[in-house]
């Protein structure tokens, strides 16, 4: 099949790639004349792992390529993919849906013949119904299926997910685009992965439904790990003895600073939104946004109480780890957003490192950006761990602990054991963990 993706980001370029990797020929569009560039060359924008051999061998066997040019693209695609940004609306939480909607009139004037038209990005309910409007209005003549396919691959494990995912949801009521999306599809349905046909609505909610009840998962196990502190329990413990509970399940259930991310935040604020809009708020989600961002506010006040309760004036506060998770670059919305600032504003001064910090030193003002754990430990008088990439779970404890002017530790991702740390001559901090 022939395929535009609209929007060469974190989704596009991987399901772009994927795509081509199934043995389709694709095509990536972006606005974003530099990343273009660059992809042309060989460069990847973004850190995802293994995706540059996927790009590079997909490139090579000339199966995908990269274009400004939509209508390059477009003219006689089977399927054109959009799946450009949806932020959060300044002021109402809203998702943003310009980028979507610029798209589709792009799309609208360049299609010809049968085309499905596919909103891969994360869209409030009744999106695809005015994409379809929108189409109809360019191009009254347009044959054209307007389908929802929401994503759910998660960042850092992006290719594993779309190749091997749980599910494949696809909301299509037309069967001609049905037959398109099961052939784009066909490798994941003879991986026997369930591919479920629903309504464009069901579709469209069925994103915003998982993303809100994970958040809410997380934010559940974090509270637990709040009382777990103040009644003398371990909420890695609790964890395990919950979520080997089939029923609950043991995933999402790690307890720390508050859920980030480029697509939890602003996708529980689009849910309440509608939810509001259609006079059926959905509270328990409310509750989850408040508790969370809340909780990473709070996070800088426990780092205070580690180093000596007061402030942080004349301190120097070491941090691992930027990005709102490890294996990945992206920093939208990561803790780490609110957490240096905090301290910042308490008087401390920050030196920190994240393997994949580039995108972390354009957003984060007056910090001292080092080039490994240790040089970070060096002269500080506490030692955070933010996001816990694999090269901070096996630190030389006794070679921090001779750097650092005082031996603290705040691990807000529960990497270590707390009678390691101390049995090392740490005041050691974690999360749920006394
Ligand atoms: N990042 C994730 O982990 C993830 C997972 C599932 C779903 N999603 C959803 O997928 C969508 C995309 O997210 P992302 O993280 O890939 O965003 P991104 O910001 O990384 O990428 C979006 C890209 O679209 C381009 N773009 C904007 N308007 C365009 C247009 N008219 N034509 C061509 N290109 C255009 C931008 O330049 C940008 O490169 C969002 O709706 C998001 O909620 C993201």
């Amino acid at each position: 099949m022939r395929v535009a993706m609209f929007g060469a980001g974190y989704v596009g370029l991987v399901s772009g790639a994927c795509f081509a990797d199934f043995g389709h020929e694709v095509t990536c569009i972006d606005k974003d004349a530099g990343k273009i560039e660059r992809l042309q060359s060989g460069g990847i924008p973004i850190y995802e792992p293994g995706l540059d051999k996927l790009v590079a061998d997909n490139v090579q066997a000339g199966r995908l390529s990269f274009t400004t040019d939509a209508a390059v693209a477009v003219r006689g695609a089977d399927a054109v993919f959009i799946a450009v940004g949806t932020p959060s609306r300044r002021g109402d939480g809203h998702a943003d849906l310009s980028y979507v909607y610029a798209a589709a009139e792009e799309i609208a004037g360049l299609i010809d013949g049968f085309t499905v038209v596919v909103t891969k990005s994360t869209v409030p309910v009744g999106t695809g119904d005015e994409i379809e409007a929108t189409i109809k209005r360019v191009r009254p003549e347009a044959m054209v299926a307007v389908v929802s396919n929401p994503e759910f691959l998660r960042e850092g494990a992006a290719i594993e997910d779309f190749k091997r995912p749980d599910r494949v949801v696809v909301g299509a009521e037309d069967e001609r685009a049905q037959a398109v999306m099961r052939e784009l599809y066909r490798p994941l349905f003879l991986n026997e992965t369930p591919i479920q046909f629903t309504g464009r609505r069901t579709s469209e909610l069925i994103k915003y439904a998982a993303n809100a009840f994970l958040a809410m998962k997380i934010t559940f196990i974090n509270e637990v790990a709040d009382l777990c502190e103040a009644v003398g329990a371990d909420v890695q413990q609790v964890a395990r003895g919950i979520g080997l509970d089939k029923r609950i399940g043991g995933k999402f259930l790690n307890a720390g600073p508050g859920y980030g991310g480029s697509c939890f935040p602003k996708d529980t604020l689009a849910l309440v939104k509608t939810a509001r809009d259609y006079g059926s708020p959905i509270k328990l989600i409310e509750t989850t946004v408040e508790v969370n961002d809340a909780r990473k506010k709070a996070m800088s006040q426990k780092i205070t109480r580690a180093v000596d309760g007061q402030d942080l004036a004349g301190k120097t506060v070491g941090v691992l780890g930027l990005t709102f998770k490890p294996n990945t670059d992206d920093m939208r919305d990561a803790p780490s957003l609110d957490i240096v600032p905090a301290l910042q504003a308490a008087g401390a001064k920050i030196q920190a490192f994240d393997p994949e910090g580039h995108e972390a030193r354009r957003m984060l003002g007056g910090v001292d950006f080092k080039e490994d754990p240790y040089d970070v430990a060096a002269g500080a008088d506490a030692l955070v761990i933010i996001t816990e990439w694999d090269q901070f779970r096996a630190l030389d404890l006794d070679r921090i602990r001779a750097v650092m002017a005082t031996p603290v530790m705040v691990d807000l991702r529960n990497i270590y054991k707390t009678e390691d740390v101390r049995a090392r001559g740490f005041r050691y901090l974690s999360v749920g963990r006394t």
